[in-house]
């Protein structure tokens, strides 16, 4: 379905306006400027973003909030330039502005694109009551890389997981009517294929073929882009030599010509001036020309197209085509979002802190994040109404930030619930006690108590932009500590809370159960204790594979079988493996336990046997799959369902994800599940740069199971 881009429904408002706009003014509409501090206009430090609107030469402001600062800025736009064009407020409202969410990668785990839509609904009601308009988010960069910090904001390592959740996403920030004074313009970012940084370097190379940038990264940019999504970020690296932020083929060729893309891109945060680092621009004119003429629209903080822009006009070096075309786009999204016909905010109306229904929100999208990775003996739950002893153990059990990576304005002034509060609240009739850290501490609290709950991992200045690591290990002394738990004898369980897969196999047998948390938000303890108490049943799976040692990255499921696979249980010698570990990652893809047992059969085919023309018209195929709870406990499971093809121009992927549904089962309760198979699942694209996508006649295997180890499968034959 086509959905009218704003260029198109104020075609006549923008050329009327564009008509009577100088070049100084239309250069002006393509740069945004942050706001670097103090309190707001008036008594800000940035003189040059006041100067800017009140010349009518500045598009767009970010990081300032607050009904009355941004009101401010905007009188200077609005009743002081010549045409009065308005300002809009863009802010990294990433997973949460006054109330935190959980980190994406969490939101991921969840397998539930409802998590999504909770955080962005909360989210854009505070952060568009506070004068922002623009939110620069999903970040959908699929990424095989733990050791890269922005994998806590991405979804993973699958691009049909991405692009669930960055059209979820989408669509709750944006509803209906940008213009509604609870929704924001979204951003797709990063584009393109930053997640596949060499090293896990953050802003390192990417060199990618055409097939897999096609196969692996875009597809979640394509989705959003068909949702709507009304901009689109360029991102920091080189894709095949080329920088993102000056290729023509992916932000003109793909994103513009072959998606029909209508809105904004906008640079990241000087990534126009990059060009020069990269090698790419000789200096800042050359950027400017390069970024523009690629189908860059707007510049993020750099001035390059502001600054040169007249005379590469003047000098035939950029066109006006090029240049009305990006002022257009600009132009409509401020149409687009209200701001001609109102571009205040209603300084009563403002959001000033997390209500109890944002709470609660916050607190169901945390639990529902979680995977338990482990949980021998049944260990988990505990029992909240026993009258024992609960210690409280490890560096994060008081922590109060655990909000993550690219927590909005609200953690400054909310802090996160902490472990050991809610533990006391959730088990009131118990003692708990308190360790924070020190080995011989900690395990006399074990030694004392009937049941230790372990808080470690990472905090969240370790990953996130530019908090790589090289090692990802639990960072010093906690292992030591879990050694000294295991110790006691006692019975223990491990929470992790961190933003990015750990390498856990040095202690991992040692811990009767573990749950990953990631980093939960402002709800993170009251999260936590509800499931460990059994109050909410896990039914995360993880969205990213856990190394079993930094030196397997990359570790993926969606791999090629290479031609020399290893056969588990051979000794082979000539084989793709690692004489020093063994085989596969820690935990894969799509692995998570529950308080109760499931069962999934065979995935049923509504045909087995479908043509490509058929495909190519549209045709879908049911595929239906049951799943039985055989335990004692309701609990939620998520059925995956991957699709692989054998035999294929292009080597496929092992398991592809092409479905998945979350189900909560009572006891003994079954249902059957549907799922669809059409083109878009069945075929890929080839190294073709201008685009080609084939299905081949042949078998294709499809999977269903609750990880990307699903076995039980079905066939079905592509003819021609
Ligand atoms: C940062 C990030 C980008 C963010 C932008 C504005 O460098 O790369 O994701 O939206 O700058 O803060």
């Amino acid at each position: 379905m086509h959905r009218p881009h704003p260029t198109e429904v104020y075609e006549n408002e923008v050329k009327d306006l564009l008509s009577r706009m100088t070049v100084g003014e239309k250069l002006g509409q393509l740069q945004q400027l942050t706001w670097t501090g103090g309190t707001g206009p008036g008594g800000g430090q940035t003189e040059e973003v006041e100067r800017a609107a009140r010349a009518g030469l500045l598009g767009s402001v970010l990081n300032l909030h607050g009904a009355a600062h941004t009101n401010t800025l905007q009188r200077m736009a609005v009743e002081e330039s010549r045409l009065g064009i308005p300002l809009v407020f863009g802010l990294d409202v990433i997973h949460g502005f006054w109330t935190t969410f959980p980190i994406p990668l969490a939101q991921a785990s969840s397998f539930d694109p409802e998590v999504a839509v909770r955080d962005a609904e909360v989210s854009a009601k505070e952060a568009r009551s506070n004068g922002i308009r623009w939110t620069f988010a999903p970040m959908m960069d699929v990424t095989h890389e733990p050791r890269w910090g922005r994998i806590a904001e991405s979804c993973g390592e699958d691009p049909h997981l991405n692009a669930v959740l960055a059209v979820a996403k989408t669509r709750a920030y944006q509803g209906d009517d940008l213009a509604a004074d609870d929704r924001l313009a979204a951003c797709a970012k990063h584009f393109v294929a930053y997640g596949g940084a060499e090293g896990g370097r953050d802003y390192n190379t990417v060199d990618v073929s055409e097939q897999r940038l096609r196969n692996l990264y875009l597809p979640p940019f394509k989705a959003a882009v068909d949702a709507g999504v009304a901009t689109v970020m360029a991102a920091f690296n080189t894709v095949s030599g080329v920088p993102a932020h000056g290729n023509p083929h992916t932000m003109t060729g793909i994103l513009k010509e072959e998606w029909g893309f209508g809105g904004v891109v906008v640079s990241d945060y000087t990534g126009v001036e990059e060009l020069i680092a990269h090698g790419y621009a000789a200096d800042g004119a050359d950027a400017a020309r390069l970024a523009l003429t690629a189908g860059l629209d707007m510049e993020m903080v750099s001035t390059h197209i502001a600054g040169h822009g007249a005379r590469l006009l003047a000098d035939g070096l950029i066109t006006e085509e090029r240049l009305d075309d990006a002022v257009a786009r600009v132009l409509a999204l401020k149409f687009a979002l209200g701001l001609f016909d109102d571009p205040y905010t209603d300084e009563s109306a403002a959001v000033d802190e997390p209500t109890p229904t944002a709470r609660a929100a916050a607190r169901y999208t945390a639990a529902r994040s979680m995977v338990l990775l482990k949980n021998d003996g049944g260990a988990l739950p505990l029992d909240a109404a026993a009258s024992g002893t609960i210690a409280v153990a490890g560096p994060f059990a008081d922590h109060t930030d655990l909000h993550g990576t690219w927590a909005g304005p609200g953690c400054r002034r909310f802090p996160s619930v902490s472990l050991l509060d809610a533990v006391r609240a959730a088990a009131p009739a118990a003692t708990v006690t308190h360790a924070g850290g020190g080995a011989e501490a900690v395990a006399a609290a074990a030694r004392a108590a009937d049941v230790t709950i372990l808080a470690v991992g990472e905090e969240p200045g370790l990953s996130g932009e530019a908090a790589v690591r090289a090692d990802i290990a639990l960072p010093e002394g906690q292992a030591e500590l879990i050694a000294a738990v295991a110790a006691t004898g006692k019975p223990f369980v491990v929470v992790l809370l961190n933003g990015r897969p750990l390498t856990i196999g040095d202690w991992v047998d040692g811990v009767p159960a573990i749950l990953e948390a990631w980093h939960p938000g402002i709800e993170a303890g009251h999260a936590i204790a509800d499931v460990l108490f059994g109050a909410v049943t896990p039914g995360g799976k993880l969205p990213v594979s856990f190394p079993r040692a930094v030196g397997q990255i990359p570790v993926y499921y969606n791999r090629e079988n290479t031609g020399r696979p290893h056969d588990p249980g051979s000794d082979e010698k000539y084989v793709s493996r690692y004489l020093d570990l063994a085989d596969g990652p820690q935990f894969v893809f799509g692995h998570g336990l529950s308080y109760t047992t499931f069962t999934t059969g065979e995935p049923r085919l509504g045909r087995p046997v479908v043509s490509v023309g058929e495909l190519d018209d549209g045709t879908r195929i049911d595929v239906r799959v049951t799943v039985t709870n055989t335990g004692e406990r309701t609990g939620d499971e998520v059925v995956q369902l991957y699709v692989h093809d054998p035999v294929a121009s292009i080597a496929q992927p092992v398991r592809r994800l092409r479905g998945f549904e979350r189900v909560t089962l009572a006891p003994g309760e079954s249902r059957e599940l549907a799922f669809t198979l059409g083109a878009d699942d069945l075929g890929f694209w080839t190294n073709d740069q201008n685009g080609r996508y084939v299905i081949e006649p042949g078998a294709i295997d499809v999977y269903a199971g609750t990880s990307s180890r699903a076995e039980p499968r079905a066939t079905l034959t592509v003819t021609r």
